[in-house]
């Protein structure tokens, strides 16, 4: 694969040193493993009952599909929860033994699964672990009887994450046979406009991001689409090293993180000494109405980071014109970034569980396809102040 020149920006060109980012990636993934988009995203959680709720009434999605006790189900309750393009699933056990116990005592609330969808499962795990997937679950089709039949197989990430691959072409019911409508749903909050999931962020151990760069690669037909050294992602204090892997559509988009040395305990190793193995540290939310979703979630009690006074100070010189008054962005607590594609909105949540481990970002994309390289700093600066207050820096 080859390095392309560094990335220029007339603006914020300081901050754009160390990314370098592979215009060709696109037409350097490979065709073997077409993927549509994501599926879903299962979150394995401690009282899924209470994780729908929250989703429901503090993030807007509404509640689909449930399975449990109810549907004869006897060792997990699991809840559907749609808004837009985004699908997410929250599963809890229901015994003390099994898998989903071990993960949720390990790790606290956290992401299992980031699950695929395909035309063909049988390729899909036959392509992946030809080339040295782990497979977890091979091919299987889900009788869902009048409802047709769901293929799926699954493999295995970093950590104890894995990819499911799903077919639903033959599939007509309700998000997978054994799950039944929710009755009478509650309502979900409204004026919220979360429409897909941008991008997953996977955290991985000291030396372990070119193995999964080459996971990504050489078993899921990835690119690598930008490359941060930890000149760029640094604070006084720590560091970090992250590459972004896409797939040939650009619909999925996979930066993976590790920690780096420096004086104090990186945010990478902060993660991973609380959720005690590589997993999701975030999923960024694209939406095209950034200030109102968040002015909503602020209101309906969703914590976010909070930049300092002095970002905002310099940001209309480094970013020019984002549509949007930067009083109002620091109001908010969004932050801007500007390549020279365009420009980008984002902000990030608090971690959404008990652990300082997962967290969302909220993105709304003019033209640049990026991921807020000129924010690192002063998001890794809020960051440090968090961890301080935890005792973790
Ligand atoms: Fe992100």
């Amino acid at each position: 694969m080859t390095e392309t020149a560094e990335r220029r920006s007339t603006r914020g060109a300081a901050n754009q040193a160390g990314a370098r980012v592979n215009k060709d990636a696109y037409a350097q993934a490979a065709d073997f493993l077409p993927l549509k988009g994501i599926d879903h995203v299962e979150f394995w959680v401690g009282n899924a009952r209470q994780a729908a709720a929250y989703y429901r009434a503090l993030w807007g999605f509404g509640p689909v599909a449930f399975a449990g006790l109810e549907t004869k189900v006897r060792d997990r309750a699991s809840y559907v929860m749609v808004q837009n393009g985004i699908r997410f699933v929250f599963t809890a056990p229901l015994t003390p033994e099994g898998e989903i116990a071990d993960h949720v005592r390990l790790h606290g609330d956290g992401v299992h699964d980031i699950a695929f969808a395909v035309d063909d499962v049988e390729s899909a795990w036959r392509e992946t672990t030809g080339r040295g997937a782990v497979g977890v679950l091979p091919p299987a089709e889900a009788d869902g009887g009048a409802d047709g039949v769901l293929r799926r197989a699954t493999i295995r990430t970093y950590g104890e994450t894995v990819h499911s691959f799903i077919d639903r072409s033959s599939y007509h019911g309700l998000f997978a046979p054994g799950y039944r409508a929710v009755k009478r749903p509650a309502r979900a909050a409204t004026g919220l406009s979360l429409l897909e999931v941008d991008h997953c962020v996977g955290n991985v151990g000291l030396g372990e991001m070119d193995t999964f760069v080459d996971f990504y690669r050489d078993v899921l037909g990835f690119a690598q689409l930008i490359h941060y050294d930890d000149k760029v992602i640094h604070t006084e204090y720590s560091a970090l090293m992250s590459k972004v892997m896409t797939n040939g559509s650009g619909r999925i988009k996979f930066p993976i993180n590790e920690p780096a040395a420096g004086k104090k305990k990186s945010q990478i190793q902060e993660f991973l000494d609380w959720y005690l193995s590589p997993g999701c540290q975030h999923i960024a939310l694209r939406t095209e109405d950034i200030v109102t979703t968040v002015r909503r979630l602020r209101d309906n009690g969703v914590e976010f980071l909070g930049l300092p006074h002095e970002y905002y100070a310099g940001l209309a010189e480094r970013v020019g014109d984002v549509g949007v008054p930067i009083d109002t962005l620091e109001e908010l607590g969004i932050e801007a970034d500007r390549d020279e594609e365009g420009y980008l909105l984002q902000i990030f949540t608090r971690p959404v569980q008990d652990r300082p481990t997962f967290f969302f970002e909220i993105i709304e994309r003019h033209g640049s396809r990026g991921f807020g390289v000129g924010n690192f700093k002063a998001l890794f600066e809020a960051i440090e102040r968090e961890q301080a207050n935890r005792g973790n820096l």
